[in-house]
């Protein structure tokens, strides 16, 4: 395609290094609905006569409809999709097919079919992510009242709800989706037409190709458009961040199957076995979701470390955008559809976590509150009488609703037997009714609202 002015081919080495084909197949569809956008403005511009049109559309779809088929042979001594589509392309329509490439390169041409199939990534993740969403909004509706201890340092530190807990990564993905939706409105312009780096001599339209793709509009600046691949970096960052949350939530799962903790049960269809020990249920899908989170992040900073030192417009390095980000987001794409299938089969034990969930002096913080309350005591001071209690409790190895109340009263003379009735898990996750608050009425507040704002699948 571009040898009129050299005398012999490049070296097979050079061939291994510079063939993309080999992963940027996969923006077949894309490259095809470009080239029929550009030769419909390039028509319609009068650039091109309506027979050659005609030809090329005709050509591009046999070639479309052979790549659906599994017939389309994609050579490695043709570089990238572009010129192997165009290729097909010459021997199909003959001659004219080299029409097609007036006023654009594969720099304009490379650009746009990323563009577009990030896009639609970002779309169908977004659309997971929200089917997540509704799993995760489902289980807490279920299990608003269900009582887990709430951590901090992995410590036991207030009884929470296990609805609570799932809403925490309903608002995380909730967040998720609004990055995924803000990426796509700053990549939603269009590089087409802005050819090689400078733009083109011939009268192209380029809001009419613009808006054929779905594009709000043509890129403003022809370095900027070819020059760039921020819309990936973002949409890899979106899509770090939400791995990150699936992968701590996996790390909850891994931890929470154990048989030390047994807090939750993952169905068979999400577990595997042992070969060797026949006791074992190994949360395998939890395990590589946490995994794949460090092959998105590594893509992202694959793809930083590319981009930072490149002068513009085009240099062959952006070609290394492909391989991370066509990793990267279908493995996100996998990572939302197994947490959505764990947690639609997950089972709480709830008299484990209950039991879980009272021990480690869970409701000191209410004891304190009570103080504070009733008595009128200074948080601080009522922390210190707290804390001597619970001293008093773990060195006699008991919880704190089995002190008696008259080895208390040595501690704090003006406690009465009311404090007992906060002592007790359920009152404490009851209490907590401040906006966002773990009782289970907010709780159950917060899984309906989101519910409905998800609507139905
Ligand atoms: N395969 C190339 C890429 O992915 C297409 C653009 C090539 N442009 C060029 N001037 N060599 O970046």
């Amino acid at each position: 395609m571009w040898g009129g002015r050299f005398a012999s081919g490049p070296a097979e080495i050079m061939e291994e290094i510079n063939a993309s084909i080999g992963f940027d197949k996969r923006l077949a569809p894309q490259d095809i609905r470009g080239s029929l956008a550009h030769v419909a403005m390039l028509g319609a511009a009068g650039i091109l006569p309506p027979e050659d049109v005609a030809a090329i559309e005709a050509g591009l779809k046999t070639v479309e409809s052979e790549i659906a088929a599994g017939s389309f042979v994609f050579d490695r001594a043709l570089e990238d999709i572009h010129m192997a589509v165009e290729s097909r392309l010459t021997e199909i329509v003959g001659p004219t097919a080299g029409r097609l490439h007036t006023a654009r390169s594969r720099n304009d041409q490379v650009a746009t079919d990323m563009r577009l199939w990030v896009r639609d990534t970002l779309d169908a993740l977004d659309a997971q992510a929200a089917d997540l969403q509704r799993a995760l909004a489902e289980t807490a509706l279920k299990h608003a009242g269900t009582v887990m201890p709430g951590f901090t340092h992995l410590q036991s530190a207030q009884p929470v709800t296990f609805g609570h807990h799932c809403l925490a990564y309903v608002e995380m993905l909730g967040r998720d989706r609004g990055r995924f939706r803000d990426a796509r409105v700053r990549l939603n312009e269009c590089p087409l037409g802005a050819a090689a780096l400078a733009g083109t001599s011939f009268p192209i339209d380029r809001h009419a190709t613009a808006a054929a793709l779905g594009f709000d509009r043509p890129t403003a600046n022809s370095l900027d458009s070819v020059a760039d691949r921020d819309f990936a970096l973002e949409a890899l960052s979106a899509a770090s961040i939400c791995a990150i949350h699936l992968s701590r939530f996996a790390e909850e799962l891994v931890v929470w199957t154990s048989a030390q903790f047994n807090f939750v049960k993952l169905s068979d269809g999400y577990t595997t076995g042992s070969s060797i020990m026949p006791q074992k249920r190994n949360p395998d899908a939890a395990e590589l979701v946490r995994a794949k989170s460090g092959r998105i992040i590594g893509a992202l900073t694959g793809l930083m470390i590319v981009m930072k030192g490149l002068p513009l417009a085009y240099s062959k390095d952006m070609q290394e955008d492909k391989e991370g980000t066509f990793d990267a987001l279908p493995a996100l794409s996998l990572c939302l559809a197994a947490m959505a299938g764990m947690v639609r089969d997950l089972e709480p034990v709830a008299d484990v976590m209950k039991r879980a969930a009272g021990s480690g002096y869970a409701t000191a913080t209410d004891l304190a509150d009570w103080l504070v309350r009733e008595l009128g005591m200074p948080f601080r001071e009522a922390h210190h009488v707290t804390g001597r209690l619970v001293g008093l409790a773990s060195g006699q190895g008991i919880g704190l609703e089995e002190l008696p109340l008259t080895a208390m009263q040595e501690v704090e003379p003006r406690l009465t037997d009311a404090v007992y009735a906060v002592l007790g898990i359920e009152n404490s996750v009851a209490s907590r009714t401040s906006y966002g608050g773990t009782a289970p009425a907010n709780v159950r507040t917060q899984a309906e609202r989101w519910l409905k704002e998800l609507g139905p699948a």
